[in-house]
């Protein structure tokens, strides 16, 4: 198999399985037990606390440990609004990830008013909007860190420096960025950043929420004393251990695989658009993830070429309708106003440390044959084929 959808999910380091599998046989405790079987587990929390915060630059009590990225949004959002009463305006962007969109349109039922800030055809966000936006009534803003489908960056210290001078609550959905990017919220002026353990190399199922020290804040989850009473639920021991080692690893080598990822990203991205005629890249090439590109091969199917690729032991995800588990093509696509025919013909490739150049060097081998046999089979290729 050759995994080229690391913004789906990622394997489980080996240093990470390593680190947590005692906690899931042996040492199953409970970390609220006054016995030191359970007891003794609060210090592996707490250092695992202390390496996500170290990941971000944040101080470890400004970590809550949630059970996934979506959860930790979520949370976010909902602590704006019950934090602030008086205040009911959210404002987001077309782009976010349904973990904030849906969200903010599940706000919007209960009596929120809700502005989506547009974005430009490079995934750009559009800031004039975003500052027309802002009034005395705006709980919070959420704006994603990188998007999880093109790969662009928005610009996060430029808003904040806005917000912060407003004091106007800031969030940002760092699920695809933490890891991949330096993240220093020393400098950063962010009150809310959420992560999550699959997009870094831990397993599904455990994330994070950054709080800023002195940021107002309402749990999500209310019922025990755990983390501190601003998350209750018993601790998922293990895999709070798995995503402590994983910001870990990704701390020590974040330099690095930003080069190596972007080496191998690019080259398969130059040689796809040499080798396959009519393609685009969908999204700010300048401000992107180094392992994430989105290309549109016009034409063909999205679901086709994944159907084909998945022949070849080679997985990636579309834009299109129904891979993506939902019936709608890609709203961040269509956000971007990219023509429905390049929507439908759009893959989205996102690689690891674990991808090699051999696979790269597979996949740019295999595309164009693909490609071209789709368009034999559709009218319109067929048509652009011959001219
Ligand atoms: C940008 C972004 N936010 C939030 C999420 C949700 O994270 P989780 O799957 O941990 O709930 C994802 C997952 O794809 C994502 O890419």
């Amino acid at each position: 198999m050759i995994y080229l959808d690391n913004n789906a999910t990622t394997r489980i380091a080996p240093e990470v399985l390593d680190e947590m599998a005692p906690y899931l046989h042996e040492l199953y405790g409970n970390p609220s037990s006054m016995h030191t079987f359970g007891g003794q587990l609060h210090k592996k929390i707490e250092e695992a606390r202390a390496r996500v915060a170290g990941l971000i630059g944040a101080e470890p009590e400004e970590i809550l440990f949630t059970s996934c990225g979506t959860e930790s949004d979520n949370t976010a959002l909902m602590s704006a609004v019950e934090s602030f009463p008086q205040k009911r305006h959210i404002i987001t962007t077309r782009a976010e990830h349904p973990a904030v969109f849906n969200f903010a349109k599940h706000l919007s039922r209960k009596g929120c008013r809700v502005t989506f800030v547009p974005v430009d055809n490079l995934g750009r966000l559009d800031m004039d909007a975003l500052l027309k936006a802002l009034d005395d009534d705006t709980a919070v803003v959420s704006v994603m860190y990188a998007n999880n489908e093109t790969g662009v960056i928005f610009p996060i210290q430029e808003i904040g420096e806005i917000l912060r001078e407003r004091k106007i609550l800031f969030h940002t959905d760092a699920v695809q960025a933490a890891g991949k990017l330096p993240v220093d919220l020393k400098r950063l002026p962010v009150d809310m950043l959420s992560l999550s353990g699959h997009k870094l190399h831990a397993p599904k199922g455990i994330g994070a929420l950054y709080v800023r020290k002195g940021t107002r804040f309402y749990p999500y989850l209310i019922g025990g004393h755990q983390e501190h009473g601003r998350r209750a639920g018993t601790e998922n021991v293990a895999s709070i251990i798995a995503i402590g080692k994983a910001c870990e690893l990704a701390g020590k080598s974040i330099n690095e695989e930003m080069v190596y990822l972007s080496a191998l990203r690019d080259k398969l991205e130059s040689n796809l658009m040499k080798l396959c005629a009519d393609v685009r890249i969908n999204g700010d090439t300048e401000h992107r993830l180094p392992n994430t590109t989105n290309i549109s091969f016009q034409y063909v199917e999205g679901e086709a070429i994944l159907l084909r690729l998945n022949e070849y032991g080679i997985c990636a995800s579309s834009g299109s309708a129904c891979t993506s588990g939902s019936l709608e093509p890609s709203h961040v696509l269509r956000a971007m106003g990219v023509p429905s025919t390049a929507i439908h013909g759009s893959i989205r490739f996102s690689l690891s440390r674990y991808n090699t150049e051999e696979e790269i060097d597979k996949a740019i081998e295999i595309m164009p044959g693909i490609i071209r046999d789709l368009r034999e089979l559709s009218p319109y290729g067929r048509e652009k084929i011959r001219k």
